[in-house]
């Protein structure tokens, strides 16, 4: 039966979505799969059916599709899809429940506060507490609205900016460190990678404009490292709820010590994005990638 790329959509991921979706279908009309693109944000999602679509890959980024409103219309719909149901993908979206789970599971994570945009808060007091801190919209991707920030002035001034994409914020103990990436596909953990990048951190700017991003898979981790974290990601991913496939972001400090940062169920899909390169390091390559997340719906 026909299959729809779910792509673009009005998050403030759109741009990276539709390179997501684009690089997904030619992928598998490559792979003679009966496949057309479908924006949610140019037609209705209840189209589908009129479309004789029997099958959906869920390419869309960030609120609105990768946050379980799109999985839950195509439930409703009878329509299967690609990766996390309802649950998994509206938690994975929402950093700070995640937070929640991931201390009462005891996996390791950054000391943090939260700021909600109508309450009050102390800056003073949080930047006392936790130093420099990284601030983070609780329900965007792709870095976007994150900001670090040393003192009070430069805290609210991030603050006001991810205001600007969420009433809710989360604000994290910097973790001065490594930066490492954990694909999980069909319930397991494939090669770890570390992005390195001379700007500050891995932002919007490092992930999809620069050239000076470094990318090393298997990362340069000994083999006990390795697998721990791949025991904690993959323990992370199903403590959200998320299935079939994904990606889990993780630090570690100077001292070895991993901190969990997050799950994506939607990670990006272009050639060049973390999970085709992790799934290169295991000879899977992209066309085999995505037919094998296209499987999960049968
Ligand atoms: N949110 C982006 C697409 C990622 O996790 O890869
Ligand atoms: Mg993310």
């Amino acid at each position: 039966g026909k299959v729809a790329v779910l792509l673009g959509g009005s998050s403030a991921e759109r741009e990276v979505s539709l390179a997501s979706g684009n690089a997904i279908v030619a992928a598998l009309k490559s792979q003679g799969v009966d496949v057309i693109a479908f924006d949610p944000a140019q037609r209705n999602i209840s189209e589908l059916t009129a479309l004789n679509v029997k099958r959906v890959f869920i390419a869309l980024h960030g609120r609105g599709g990768e946050d379980g409103t799109v999985q839950g219309a195509l439930e409703f719909m009878g329509i299967p899809y690609t990766g996390s149901g309802v649950l998994g993908s509206a938690l994975a979206m929402d950093k700070i429940r995640c937070k929640h789970l991931f201390e009462s599971a005891k996996l390791s994570t950054a000391k943090y506060a939260v700021v909600d945009k109508h309450s009050g808060y102390d800056a003073k007091a949080i930047i006392k507490e936790l130093g420099q801190v990284m601030v983070k919209p609780s329900h965007e991707g792709s870095s976007v609205g994150m900001a670090k920030a040393q003192d009070e002035t430069s805290l609210i001034e991030a603050l006001n900016a991810a205001f600007k994409f969420d009433n809710q914020v989360l604000v994290e103990q910097w973790i001065e460190g490594r930066e490492f990436t954990v694909a999980i596909l069909d319930g397991q953990p494939l090669p770890v990678i570390e992005m390195r990048t001379p700007r500050g951190f891995y932002d919007y700017q490092a992930k999809y404009k620069e050239t000076t991003t470094e990318y090393i898979c298997p990362a340069e981790l000994t083999p006990a490292y390795t697998e721990q974290l791949q025991v904690m990601s993959l323990h992370a991913f199903e403590l959200v709820g998320a299935s079939g496939w994904g990606r889990v972001d993780a630090m570690q400090d100077a001292n070895g010590q991993f901190y969990l940062l997050e799950v994506n169920t939607v990670p990006g899909m272009t050639e060049t994005s973390l999970v085709p390169k992790a799934a290169k390091a295991q000879d899977i390559s992209f066309e085999q990638l995505v037919v094998r997340i296209l499987e999960q719906t049968l």
